[in-house]
C-alpha cells in the first residue's frame, strides 16, 4: 500500500449528495483500495450545518476505515483547500419542485467565485476539480475563472449522472446489460437542453441505433426521459438525486485518475475549441482520460439534428454566463 495519503476537499460535507458519497471515498471507491486518504470537509459556518457536520465524521470514525488517515472539518475555503490534490465542490443550494436548475444561478455563483479564489490560493497546483453543485457546468467555469494560475483543464462539471442515466436507459430498453455499451456521448450542459447522443453507440460491435430501430423512441421518450430525470427524481423523492449523484462523483474522478482504458465517458471540460464550442465553454463532451488526464473524442460528425441539438445547449450555457458575468 503507498503510505502517503491524499487530501480531498469535499464541500457541503453535510448534505445529501456527500452523506451518499464520503463513506465510499473513505472506502477506497474513488482512488483505489491503496489509497490512503485526508477529508477536508467544508459546511457553512452556522452552528446547525457545523453540528451536522460533526455527525457525519463520528459516522465515518465509527466505520473505521483502513483508508481514512484523517479528517478535518472546516468552515473557511481557503483552509479546508489547503494542498488539497481532489476538490468536490458538491456545496451548494439544490433546486426544488418546479425549478429550472438556472434559476439556482444567482444563488450559487458567489460561493463558486469564493472557493475558485480560494483554490487558487492554497490547493495544489494539480488539484483536479469535480464541480456537482448546479448549474454545475457555469458553476466550474465560474470557479475556473476565479483561479486564473491554476489549469484550466484542472477544472471540470458533472455530466456523469447524464451519461449513467442515459446507458441504463438504453440499455432497459434493449434488455441487455449496460457494461456492453460503449460508446456513449452527453453534449453540453447538465441542463434541459443536454443531448444525450447514441449514434456512435455499439453493443458487442452493433450498432445501438440500428438494433432499437425506432427514431420516434429516441426523440420522444428516450431524449425527454434522459433530460428530465433530475426533475422526475424530485418530484418522486421530494429531494434531489442523492445515491445516484454520488455514483457519477465516483465514477467521474476514478476514470479520471485511472483511466478509461479507451471507453468514452462524459465529462464537463472547458472547450479548447472542439466542435465549435468557444473557448473555454465549459461543455459536455465525450472523453476517453489515461495517465491523470483527459482526451476530447474528435472527428465526430454531426447531422442536422445533431447540430441543432449542440447549438441549443450552447445557446443555454452562453446566456448562463452572461447572466454571472458581472460577478466575476
Ligand atoms: P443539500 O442541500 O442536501 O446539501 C448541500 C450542503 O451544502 C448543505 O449541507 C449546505 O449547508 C452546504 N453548503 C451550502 N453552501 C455552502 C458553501 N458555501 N460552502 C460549503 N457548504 C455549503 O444538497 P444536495 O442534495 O447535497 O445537493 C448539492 C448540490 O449538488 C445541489 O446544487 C444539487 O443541485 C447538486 N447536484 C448536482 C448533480 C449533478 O449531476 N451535477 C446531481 C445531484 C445534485
Ligand atoms: C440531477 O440531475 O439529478 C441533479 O442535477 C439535481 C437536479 O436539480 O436535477
Amino acid at each position: 500500500m503507498s503510505t502517503k495519503p491524499v487530501r480531498i476537499a469535499v464541500t457541503g460535507a453535510a448534505g445529501q449528495v456527500s452523506y451518499a458519497l464520503l463513506y465510499r471515498i473513505a472506502s477506497g471507491e474513488m482512488l483505489g483500495k491503496d489509497q490512503p486518504v485526508i477529508l477536508q470537509l467544508l459546511e457553512l459556518p452556522n452552528e446547525k450545518a457545523q453540528a451536522a457536520l460533526k455527525g457525519v465524521m463520528m459516522e465515518l470514525e465509527d466505520c473505521a476505515f483502513p483508508l481514512l488517515y484523517g479528517m478535518e472539518a472546516h468552515s473557511d475555503p481557503t483552509i479546508a483547500f489547503k494542498d488539497t490534490e481532489y476538490a468536490l465542490l458538491v456545496g451548494s443550494r439544490p433546486r426544488g419542485p418546479g425549478m429550472e436548475r438556472t434559476e439556482l444561478l444567482a444563488a450559487n455563483a458567489q460561493i463558486f467565485t469564493a472557493q475558485g479564489k480560494a483554490l487558487d490560493a492554497v490547493a495544489s497546483r494539480n488539484v483536479k476539480v469535480l464541480v456537482v453543485g448546479n448549474p454545475a457546468n457555469t458553476n466550474a467555469w465560474i470557479a475556473m475563472q476565479s483561479a486564473p494560475s491554476l489549469p484550466r483543464e484542472n477544472f471540470t462539471a458533472m455530466l456523469r449522472l447524464d451519461h449513467n442515466r442515459a446507458l441504463s436507459q438504453l440499455a432497459i430498453r434493449m434488455g441487455k446489460p449496460v457494461s456492453l455499451i460503449k460508446y456513449l456521448a452527453v453534449w453540453g450542459n447538465h441542463g434541459s437542453t443536454m443531448y444525450p447522443d447514441y449514434r456512435f453507440a455499439s453493443m458487442e460491435g452493433e450498432s445501438v441505433k440500428g438494433i432499437i430501430n425506432d427514431d420516434a423512441w429516441y426523440k420522444d421518450v428516450f431524449l425527454p426521459t434522459v433530460a428530465k430525470r433530475g426533475a422526475a427524481i424530485i418530484e418522486a423523492r421530494g429531494q434531489s438525486s442523492a445515491g445516484s449523484a454520488a455514483t457519477a462523483v465516483i465514477d467521474h474522478m476514478r476514470d479520471w485518475v485511472m483511466g478509461t482504458q479507451g471507453r468514452w465517458v462524459t465529462m464537463g471540460v472547458p472547450s479548447n475549441g472542439e466542435y465549435g464550442i468557444p473557448k473555454n465553454v465549459v461543455f459536455g463532451y465525450p472523453v476517453t482520460c489515461s495517465g491523470g488526464k483527459y482526451t476530447v473524442v474528435e472527428g465526430l460528425e454531426f447531422d442536422e439534428f445533431s447540430q441543432d441539438r449542440i447549438e441549443r445547449t450552447l445557446a443555454e450555457l452562453i446566456s448562463e454566463q452572461d447572466a454571472v458575468k458581472h460577478l466575476l
